[in-house]
């Protein structure tokens, strides 16, 4: 299996007892998904290049407001970004994903921004920026596809493994000539809700991580790196699930909330740098970084120990 041992033993752990809370609370539930709905569509929007921010982007969804200075194309980027969301979740208990579905989503896409090839294989070469990769020829993208409509369906192996290799092998084909990116994180994430896991959000603030383990695995020919790199958004959705819908929600601090307790004086913004620097065993909720007293008194234990 192509992922890290360790990580993999505590989805599966967060799995169960995520499962353990079923049934959801649906209010809790319901407002876990909409939080989810604005933060995909910002994220995935903002790798792509777009400019509004988080909160502009929840005003547009959860408002009908726009925001000045910015395009009538922006805003269609995230009221277009939004209804994928929903068919794509309209598609989690379909019977069999066929072509057609992966069209209409990427048609959703790229809804009155390119109208002429939303929906559409491109019929032309593209090139993907910064990379001296070269797509297949248009000719080819068809029957590549159909490698992908039958992966979309497959129930055996690793969840997570299969979608990451989907959408590997989406984006090495780039089927469209805009919008791949997008259309590729979202059918990430149906295959992962097909097969019982939540969605996942890949941040824009590690955009540039994204690429490498795209670029590495396929180069490499090899899914690893990219699979554990989904790996993780797929445990940070755990915690967040847990967190929200679950008892463990006290479980974890504010930074500020871990400052006033930290045995050696660690202020929330010491706290704050060592969790940014993946020093500290700190996740971040939407913008916020929170952490447990058992990962925070570890850090201060091994600190304490080198000291000495
Ligand atoms: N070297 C690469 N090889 C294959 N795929 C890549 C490479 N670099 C980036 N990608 C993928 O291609 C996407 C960009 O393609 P495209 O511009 O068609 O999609 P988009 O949705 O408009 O933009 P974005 O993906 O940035 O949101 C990236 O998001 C990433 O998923
Ligand atoms: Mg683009």
């Amino acid at each position: 299996m192509a992922l890290e041992e360790r990580t993999y033993e505590r989805i599966l752990r967060k799995q169960e007892a995520l499962d353990q809370l079923r049934p959801f609370n649906q209010g809790a539930l319901h407002k876990l998904q909409e939080t989810f709905r604005v933060d995909m569509t910002y994220n995935s929007n903002a790798i792509e290049g777009n400019s509004l921010s988080l909160s502009e982007t929840k005003l547009v969804l959860e408002e009908g407001l726009t925001i000045g200075g910015k395009t009538f194309k922006e805003h269609l980027e995230v009221t277009n970004h939004a209804k994928a969301i929903d068919f794509v979740e309209s598609l989690v208990n379909k019977k069999e994903i066929v072509e057609i579905d992966v069209l209409n989503i990427h048609a959703l896409v790229l809804d009155r921004i390119n109208p002429e090839n939303a929906g559409f294989y491109r019929i032309g070469g593209v090139r993907i920026s910064g990379t001296d990769y070269i797509p297949p020829s248009t000719a080819k993208v068809p029957h590549l596809m159909k490698e992908i409509y039958r992966l979309l369906n497959i129930k055996s192996g690793e969840p997570i493994e299969t979608a990451a290799i989907i959408h590997q092998k989406f984006v090495d084909i780039h089927p469209f000539i805009d919008g791949n990116g997008r259309t590729a994180r979202l059918l990430l994430n149906l295959y992962l809700m097909r097969n019982g896991y939540p969605p996942v959000i890949i941040l824009q603030v590690e955009r540039k991580k994204y690429i490498r383990t795209i670029m590495q695995s396929r180069m490499e020919n090899n899914i690893t790196v990219f699979a554990n790199f989904v790996a993780k958004a797929v445990e940070r959705s755990l915690d967040i699930y847990l967190d929200s819908l679950g008892t463990e929600s006290k479980e974890y601090l504010t930074l500020a909330e871990a400052a006033k307790i930290s045995r050696n004086g660690y202020s929330g913004e010491y706290l704050s740098l060592l969790a940014r620097t993946g020093k500290i065993g700190a996740i971040k909720f939407g913008r916020n970084w929170k952490i447990t007293k058992e990962a925070l008194s570890e850090y201060e234990i091994m600190n304490e120990r080198r000291r000495d």
